[in-house]
């Protein structure tokens, strides 16, 4: 824990830090991870183009950790400002970096959509890593349903609740959930469907949804596909999801990516038992697992009014 600065500390005004000042912070390996990731979402919040370029900077840092790189991709899709699009390129293109974060920059390129980025995802959708190439071939994928949207007929898809730009579009609205989850356990349709089912199901944000959720890493060899489940039950949020992401972080020999999600989501649902597994693996062996629930911890604690030690938390 860090001393906390009450000149860090933009809570007591109500106002964001100035864009250099969270940079600053941003590119600091020296400050706490939670801290960092506090002022990259400020930035974010913030965005233009000197947002964009701190965080740019931030995520060209090879030497900096996976954990924060990976979520530094994910926030500049988010913010689908096409100013971030060489940076994400780059780092796709860059087979000697870590998957997890070239994964995130491929799916921020689809969320941004630009057609100039079509050429980078087509090449790397051979990739050698499944989770990049499946990542890429998402992009493209969600690329090609925008372009055919806008001659669409607009049947009317599951709204999304989340603030979230999504790797792919939800489903009908009339699709009922047994349909969904069958969708979403069917390994043998494409990548895209299946994950068109999983934000519905998401959507749709009922207990049958949760379950059909989490009934999906069961069996299941897709690595990619099974983080992606992690993330969206994080972000419902609901209780009844706690088993099966607990299963996840226990197994030591799932992904790293997944369990990884699986500890965030866990820390999302909060409450005793996500805490105790926090804990128990907050020395896990897998980096970006031990650095996921060390955070997760910081946030419960953070929102219990315990921490102020992250000094730029809000
Ligand atoms: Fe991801
Ligand atoms: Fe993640």
């Amino acid at each position: 824990m860090a001393h906390h600065h009450p000149e860090d500390d933009c809570s007591s005004t109500g106002k964001f830090p100035p864009v250099p000042a969270l940079g600053a912070c941003l590119a600091d390996t020296a400050q706490p991870l939670g801290k960092r990731t506090h002022a990259a979402f400020y930035l974010r919040t913030i965005g233009g183009a000197d947002a964009v370029d701190a965080i740019a900077v931030a995520l060209r840092n090879r030497d900096d950790s996976a954990l924060l790189r990976h979520e530094l991709g994910y926030i500049l899709g988010q913010m689908q400002d096409m100013r971030a699009c060489t940076a994400l390129e780059e780092i796709l293109a860059d087979t000697s970096d870590d998957v997890m974060v070239r994964h995130e920059a491929a799916e921020a390129l689809g969320a941004i959509g630009a057609e100039r980025s079509v050429a980078v995802l087509t090449e790397f959708a051979r990739d050698a890593a499944p989770e990049v190439s499946q990542t890429c071939q998402l992009a493209l994928d969600l690329i090609g349903y925008r372009n055919r949207q806008s001659e669409d007929t607009a049947t009317p898809l599951d709204a999304n609740p989340y603030l979230s730009i999504d790797p792919a579009p939800s489903c009908p609205k009339e699709v009922p959930v047994e349909e969904l989850r069958r969708q979403l356990l069917d390994a043998s349709l494409p990548l895209f469907a299946r994950y068109r089912a999983m934000f519905s199901l998401r959507n749709r944000g009922t207990e049958d949804a949760v379950l059909a959720l989490s009934s999906a890493f069961q069996d299941e060899p897709n690595s990619l596909f099974k983080h992606e489940v992690a993330y969206v039950l994080g972000q419902m949020a609901h209780v009844a999801s706690v088993p099966a992401l607990s299963a996840v972080l226990k197994d030591t020999s799932e992904h790293r990516m997944v369990r990884h999600e699986a500890a965030e989501a866990l820390g999302a649902i909060g409450g005793a038992e996500a805490e105790a597994l926090l804990a128990a693996f907050a020395g896990d062996d897998a980096v970006v697992v031990k650095e996921s629930c060390e955070v997760a911890l910081n946030t419960i604690d953070y929102w219990k009014g315990g921490a102020s030690a992250d000094g730029i938390a809000a």
